[in-house]
């Protein structure tokens, strides 16, 4: 006989161990090649077992393939989850502010079809229109000044310079801040940009394709075509350093990933099936350096009403260097409590710009990246602890992540909860140098969300309302600005708060 052979469920004694092994596990769950191996039986049985289980309803299966016991597939009925809620309402008598809403949109996708703001799709940004909502409604005018430690691709920039104030901003990743000089740099001549982009484009005609840059991947990245498309242009790009040479690089950014194999969604990845369209590489460079020349015409018919050229500056937000009491608005969104590995996301982009040219770059790049997932172990090792955490809050909650990790016995990492500590760690300092750069009464507008790790809600919002709170802002508001899921649960609802804080006069 031919054909597959069906896996066996596991024997009676095999299937005791199976049940204790996920139990173990607890509001984590394993994938059933983890539990195979702590069984050391073939990964085939246990996931034929867990399927049988799963019919009956005694087992459940989470987003991308953990198991949990049935006791565990809701997280909020359990006794030893701390709900969202329950924090909300301690949020309420301790700190004495309730939980608001803002309603309209706050992602960045809202900005991919507005001037300036589509020149660099950045999927971490906010939207430009909350930007506007805030300034408007400090009253930021001409004269002000307008602070962004995370400034990303340069979102409040823009629309701080817009409304007539001095935007500074302060970025760690390179192509970042590419965006957000080029973005606000709106003297930028367009016919100047168009002519610069044609003679690249027709510079790398005559090239003939040179060197890869150093990631591994490169070639599997892009189709031979493209790949030697995008070598010649890049040989051909001007220096970095005059307005117009920026932009023709920033626009040569932003087309590595459409011209690609991959995509980000929001972490960067292979796409599955063919492109969106057929656009060659130069065909893409030139069209991006069309919307861009379009954008800046249409942009000078306001130059009346311009703020001062915007400062953006690249470098650690941690050791942020603002005269005190010199800014009348801190309006940022920081990285989120385990979020993105920003330099791992971009790494393409860090490499082709020239950034990065090797993979210690990267990663000496990502030492000074506010804390992530993907943390080297050394990082963490002075966050082990808990007494130092900076807030009470946040001391319990580390407890239970490290708990639930502990009793799982392994997990992606058994420092999860030192992360997590390093995370505001990392943070505490930029909140005290955002209130010292503060005049008496100016504003701080952060917006920031939650996770859910091993097993433990983490309300990042109002952590980090708390430890501005003990750095001496007011919390004046906390308002929740969409709901989002992210992670294994995905059937757990996360948010995205709109933080707001005030120094206070005296
Ligand atoms: C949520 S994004 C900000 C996006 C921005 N509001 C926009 O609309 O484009 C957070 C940013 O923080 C940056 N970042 C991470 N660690 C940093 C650090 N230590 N100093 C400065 N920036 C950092 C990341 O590179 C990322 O661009």
């Amino acid at each position: 006989m031919t054909g597959p052979v069906a896996a066996s469920v596991l024997d009676v004694r095999e299937a005791a161990r199976l049940r204790d092994a996920l139990d173990a596990t607890g509001p984590i769950g394993a994938t059933f090649r983890q539990l195979a191996s702590v069984l050391d039986v073939a990964p085939p049985r246990v996931q034929e077992t867990l399927e049988r289980w799963e019919r009956d309803g005694s087992v459940h299966r989470l987003g991308r393939g953990l198991w949990v016991l049935r006791a565990y597939a809701t997280l909020e009925d359990r006794e030893d989850f701390v709900e969202p809620t329950a924090f909300d309402e301690r949020f309420l008598e301790e700190n004495g502010v309730a939980i608001g809403r803002y309603s309209g949109p706050i992602t960045f996708r809202s900005n991919e079809t507005l001037p300036v703001h589509r020149w660099w799709p950045y999927v971490q940004g906010y939207s430009a229109e909350f930007v506007r909502g805030v300034l408007a409604a400090q009253g930021v005018a001409a004269g002000a000044v307008v602070l962004d430690p995370f400034a990303g691709s340069g979102t409040t920039l823009v629309e701080a310079r817009r409304a007539g104030a001095a935007a500074i901003g302060v970025e760690l990743l390179a192509p970042a801040v590419l965006a957000a000089r080029v973005k606000t740099t709106f003297e930028l001549d367009p016919g100047r940009l168009e002519r610069r982009a044609a003679s690249v484009a027709r510079s790398a005609l005559r090239r003939r394709p040179a060197g890869l840059p150093f990631l591994r991947e490169t070639r599997r990245q892009f189709t031979p075509d493209a790949l030697a498309e995008l070598l010649r242009l890049r040989d051909a790009l001007p220096p970095e350093g005059e307005a117009s040479a920026d932009a023709v690089r920033l626009a040569f950014g932003r087309i590595l990933i459409p011209s690609s194999r991959l995509h980000r969604s929001p972490c960067l990845g292979y796409r599955r099936g063919d492109a969106d369209d057929d656009a060659t590489p130069g065909g893409r460079f030139l069209a991006a350096i069309g919307t861009m020349a379009e954008d800046l015409r249409a942009l000078g018919g306001e130059a009346d009403r311009w703020g001062p050229p915007a400062r953006v500056v690249r470098g650690d937000a941690r050791v942020l260097d603002v005269p005190p009491g010199s800014v009348d608005l801190v309006l940022t969104s920081p990285p989120y409590v385990n979020g993105m590995d920003y330099v791992m996301n971009y790494k393409v982009d860090l490499a082709w710009l020239g950034y990065a040219g090797s993979y210690a770059e990267l990663r000496r790049l990502r030492g000074a990246e506010v804390a992530c997932d993907n943390l080297p172990r050394r990082e963490t090792a002075g966050y082990l602890g808990f007494a130092s955490a900076p807030d009470p809050w946040l001391g319990e909650i580390l407890r239970r992540i490290d708990r639930n990790v502990r009793r799982k016995g392994t997990y992606r990492r058994n420092d999860m909860h030192a992360v997590v500590h390093r995370y505001f760690a990392d943070l505490l300092p930029v909140l005290r140098r955002a209130r010292d750069a503060l005049r008496p009464g100016g504003t701080f507008v952060l917006v920031v969300g939650d996770s859910l790790l091993a097993g433990a809600y983490v309300p990042g919002d109002l952590l980090l309302a708390r430890i501005a709170a003990r750095q001496g802002l007011e919390i004046v508001s906390v308002d929740v600005a969409r709901r989002r899921r992210s992670g294994q649960r995905r059937s757990f609802e996360l948010r995205e708060s709109v933080v707001t804080l005030r120094r206070p006069v005296s």
